[in-house]
């Protein structure tokens, strides 16, 4: 069995993606009554997951964090120094690896529909993005323009596939037509999408913003789950 990394291995003292093939010895849940099958699946799903060990062996809150460890090391979004809006935080992986890779100089702002609680170095607030007041909110705590925008929102799954992509979606412009506003020359872009793929229209809008826009599915993302990523960096204010 292949160990999962410790705390301090991959570059420098950041913390690393999972090596490929780790994983437990497979562990099967026994049906108990009062308790449904997809419960019962669910559970042996996390009991199985190798991220869901790492991710508590090396104290972050989520698996997801493994998905942005990915994501920065392949594309090096997070550089150090830099400001990042974190949208979609809680529980608050995304911060954590974010905060740990842009060091004391750089700054993170965590913001979620739910309470997510306080993380060392990071700011965080409590609200809905998609309110009217969002946007202001935001704007007075970063007090400036940030170098990276990350979006891991995703509203509860209604179980209907067009529905939850058109949610998804939704998420993932507001957040960019927000990050027109706020994002520095050259800076970056990063959100969730579902397979499909960013919609024309909103691909099309990324290209004539940023020098380069692609998609990318981490191994962290369960494979049987239609998520994946848009990544957008070197960002072109208008003129
Ligand atoms: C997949 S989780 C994020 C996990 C996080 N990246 C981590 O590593 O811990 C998606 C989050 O998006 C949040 N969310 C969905 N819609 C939102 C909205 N309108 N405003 C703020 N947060 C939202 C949900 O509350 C949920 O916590």
């Amino acid at each position: 069995m292949a160990k999962p990394p410790s705390k301090k291995t991959g570059k420098g003292d950041k913390r690393s993606a999972l090596s490929p093939g780790a994983r437990e010895m497979r562990v099967r849940v026994k049906s108990a009554k009062g308790r449904s099958i997809s419960s019962n699946r669910w559970l042996e799903r996390q009991l199985n997951d190798p991220y869901v060990a790492a991710a508590r062996e090396q104290g972050f809150r989520s698996r997801s964090a493994f998905k942005l460890i990915e994501l920065d090391d392949r594309y090096e979004i997070l550089k150090k120094g830099a400001r990042v809006l974190d949208l979609g935080a809680a529980p608050g992986g995304w911060c954590q690896v974010a905060s740990e890779r842009v060091g004391a100089e750089g700054s993170v702002l965590g913001i979620d529909l739910q309470e997510i609680e306080p993380i060392g170095g990071v700011t965080l607030m409590q609200l809905d993005f998609m309110s009217d007041t969002a946007i202001e909110e935001i704007t007075s705590a970063l007090n400036g323009k940030v170098d990276v925008v990350l979006s891991d929102m995703a509203a509860a799954s209604v179980g209907h596939k067009k529905t939850d992509h058109l949610r998804i979606m939704a998420l993932c412009e507001a957040a960019l037509d927000f990050s027109y506003d706020i994002l520095t020359e050259g800076s970056a872009f990063c959100a969730k999408v579902l397979q499909g793929g960013t919609e024309n229209e909103i691909l099309a809008d990324m290209k004539r913003h940023f020098k380069s826009v692609r998609h990318a599915k981490p191994k962290a993302s369960r494979s049987d789950s239609s998520e994946m990523y848009v990544l957008a960096s070197g960002f072109k204010p208008f003129r």
